[in-house]
């Protein structure tokens, strides 16, 4: 997996199939989309019309909160390869865990991701925003372990115990709003780096990221941005500019999406 996407939240389906051929043809060879985003069929139209192999890129979707249940996961997933035109996806993500719906019952849909993975629709299977304690009840009661867990992560939320358990069960930590939607740019601590680095306040974040070892998929639907978001591998931080950053946490304060312990959202 590409360790930088291309997050497409919030772009909706009119704007889709141009912001993600501009992705493509910027150089990101790594997609993110959900059911919930309502842009697959568009996302899908991009790929196919770009002629770029399928093969040579990694594609994730994620599970619908209203699809939990086996039957509705199993007929959505077969919905979201036909909008995305393909026979397979690269990951397929249970998007929220949702412990206070489905009688907190979040095994009985892994097991139909699991599926999925075995008859080799999905090429690895996974879960988003998953807090320590759901990822234990999967490493207990399911055959596959997550290939990845997709979790809020930026300056402002470094979710530090999350990438922890993550790191301990072997899943790789993927970044969801790794710019705080905007929210961490105008930071004094960032613009004042990259003021002295020559880099964009993105750039900086994006560079923080990496070197921590996460996947990035930040979202952009300007052309400048989605470029310059790419250029993230060579900014010269010193580990003092990382520890300044990093020390920008705010723990719970900084979240900006919602905890999943109590998310319930259909
Ligand atoms: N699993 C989950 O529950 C979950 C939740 C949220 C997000 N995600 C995924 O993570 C992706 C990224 O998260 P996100 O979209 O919430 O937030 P994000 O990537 O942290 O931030 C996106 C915002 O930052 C702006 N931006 C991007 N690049 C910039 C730059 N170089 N300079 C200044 N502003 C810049 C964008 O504006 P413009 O577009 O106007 O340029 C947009 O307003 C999503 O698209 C989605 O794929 C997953």
């Amino acid at each position: 997996m590409p360790q930088l996407g291309y997050g497409t939240y919030k772009i909706t389906p009119a704007d889709t199939v141009e912001a993600v051929t501009l992705a493509l043809e910027a150089g990101y060879r790594h997609i993110d989309t959900a059911q919930m985003y309502g842009n697959e069929a568009e996302v899908g139209r991009a790929i196919a019309e770009s002629g770029i192999p399928r093969r040579e890129i990694f594609l994730t979707t994620k599970l619908n909160n209203t699809n939990h249940e086996p039957a509705a996961a199993r007929q959505s997933f077969a919905t979201s390869l036909e909008d995305l035109q393909t026979d397979y996806v690269d990951l397929f993500l249970i998007h929220w865990p949702l412990p206070t719906l489905y009688g907190g019952d979040y095994l009985s849909t892994w097991k139909v991701l699991e599926e999925f993975f075995a008859d080799g629709r999905s090429k690895s299977i996974g879960v988003s925003n998953f807090l320590p304690e759901h990822i234990g009840v999967l490493l207990e009661g399911g055959d596959v372990v997550p290939a990845v867990n997709q979790i809020e992560i930026h300056p402002y939320f470094t979710n530090d115990e999350s990438r922890r358990k993550n790191a301990e069960a072997g899943i790789v930590t993927q970044a969801w709003s790794p710019l705080g939607r905007g929210a961490v740019l105008t930071d004094p601590v960032i613009t004042k780096i990259a003021e002295r680095v020559g880099a964009t306040p993105a750039q900086v974040v994006l560079s923080w990221h990496v070197n921590r070892g996460d996947v990035v998929i930040p979202k952009s639907v300007t052309p400048e941005r989605i470029v310059s978001n790419m250029d993230i591998f060579d900014v010269p931080l010193t580990a003092q500019d990382y520890e300044n950053i990093t020390a920008l946490n705010r723990g719970e304060e900084g979240r900006q999406g919602s905890n999943p312990r109590t998310m319930n959202r259909l």
